[in-house]
């Protein structure tokens, strides 16, 4: 590794040690299939889609062509009181992709956008009702709704929330982590089945404090993506469903990571077969390449706020961003799912999810502080016991030895994950499994 040429001294990095970054610098400086190529000129395979971004692959002509050819019609126009074709064009099309009755997209840039977005519509919809006292969301430890305020105080990952304690949204309660060490710690490619129902605490003990009638919604993500890849146990999602229906609470699906093939279907919701109120996507709905975000609502929130009474001038919900609705963020988006389309990558993680499944358990399973391998869908996580004292550094260290033997994974708390793009090759997989094993052998 050889330091870069240019200046570091400017640039504060998000979610990185930065102290640790300068002394060992993991620069990219271009991109094609599966490849980075490094300042230094390294060759690094992306075993993440770049954080569940780049599910069809770097550098898709297809794509690149849409955003110049947009650029060049129309660069930009505000999205308040206009619009635009191609915002139109892709909400047509991801209404098309989402099951139900889920058919009216509210755009925005990010996934952490997303879930503010969709909490306000939650509250609004209650409001525009008449019922403004259902103002309590629950969420559930580990899961992870981005980084604004509202996505955090509904999200459960310690580390994100600790320092921000005193001004996270008050009414706010989250059911219990969804993971069984003892019985489910090797999760092959099946849902885990679990013994008890730990819906049962959401029931008897947290809907019983607040009183159902309280609460606007219950927000997860089919699977905790960014805590390390813990799946529901079967069932556990039409039950929740359920409850939701029971007590008039909106179910909102975080389906940033698994929404957009990750599980071989259009969105987790049709892997698991339920259909929630709103599902928010970001990150593959355009390939990574530009920012775009959004919640799909159903028609009967779109339908409750246009009927709430207002003056036919009014403005049904007060909210939006400038960049609601990109059109150049939206051509990507088109052309993205055009490409799933034409290439039906959805059926291709289908059908190489178990592959990734099969090799990273054949590798992994045995291997020193290994205590936990956990695959579904077209990613996996291997759980190590933590460093004693140094909780997450030995996930951490071996992330930091795969990307010096030319494999990017991601280190979650005390797991690795691997999530590469739907185009990945069967050597590709053995390649990055074997980098992985490896590095578990050197750390142990
Ligand atoms: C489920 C989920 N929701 C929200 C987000 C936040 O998305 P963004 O980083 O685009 O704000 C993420 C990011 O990983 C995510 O996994």
């Amino acid at each position: 590794m050889t330091q870069p040429t240019f200046n570091m001294d400017h640039q504060w990095l998000p979610f990185t040690g930065n102290r640790q970054f300068r002394n060992d610098p993991r620069v990219v400086v271009a991109a094609e299939g599966l490849n980075f190529t490094t300042h230094d000129g390294q060759k690094i395979l992306d075993g993440i889609s770049s954080l569940w971004c780049v599910t069809a692959g770097h550098n898709r002509p297809q794509i690149n062509k849409a955003i110049k050819k947009q650029l060049d019609t129309l660069d930009y126009a505000t999205a308040f009181q206009v619009s635009n074709d191609k915002a139109f064009e892709a909400a047509t099309m991801i209404a098309e992709l989402a099951p139900g009755d889920l058919n009216k997209v509210l755009f925005c840039s990010s996934g952490s956008e997303a879930a503010d977005t969709s909490l306000k519509v939650a509250l609004a919809y209650h409001r525009a009702r008449g019922e403004g006292h259902r103002n309590i969301f629950i969420g559930r430890e580990k899961g992870y709704h981005g980084v604004n305020f509202g996505g955090m105080s509904v999200g459960g990952l310690p580390a994100n929330r600790k320092v921000y304690g005193a001004q996270l949204l008050p009414r706010v309660d989250h059911m219990r982590f969804i993971h069984d060490p003892i019985d489910n710690a090797y999760i092959h490619n099946q849902e885990p089945v679990w013994k008890e129902d730990p819906l049962l605490e959401l029931e008897n003990r947290i809907l019983a404090l607040h009183d159902p009638g309280n609460v606007a919604a219950i927000i997860v993500e089919p699977v905790a993506g960014s805590a390390g890849w813990y799946l529901p146990p079967k069932g556990y999602l039409k039950r929740l469903r359920a409850i939701c229906d029971q007590h008039g609470i909106l179910l909102i699906f975080d389906e940033v990571i698994s929404g957009f093939g990750r599980m071989g279907t259009n969105f987790g919701a049709d892997y698991y077969g339920v259909v929630p109120d709103m599902i928010n996507f970001a990150k593959g709905v355009t390939n990574g390449v530009i920012p775009l975000g959004g919640v799909i609502c159903r028609d009967f929130l779109y339908d409750g706020m246009m009927n709430a009474g207002a003056p036919a001038h009014a403005i049904e919900f007060f909210h939006g961003y400038t960049y609601s609705g990109h059109p150049v963020a939206c051509a990507a988006a088109v052309a993205t799912l055009n490409l799933f389309k034409e290439e039906a990558l959805f059926a291709r993680a289908a059908a190489m999810g178990p592959v990734l499944g099969d090799a990273l358990h054949a590798a992994c399973k045995g291997l020193p502080n290994v205590i936990g391998i956990r695959t579904l869908g077209l990613a996996g996580a291997v759980e190590l016991t933590p460093l004693a004292g140094a909780p997450g550094k030995r996930a951490f260290d071996i992330f930091l030895d795969c990307y010096h033997h030319g494999l990017l994974i991601r280190a979650a708390g005390e797991n690795l994950v691997l999530c590469p793009a739907f185009t990945v090759e069967k050597a590709q997989i053995e390649q990055m499994v074997g980098i992985l094993a490896d590095s578990i052998r050197r750390h142990a």
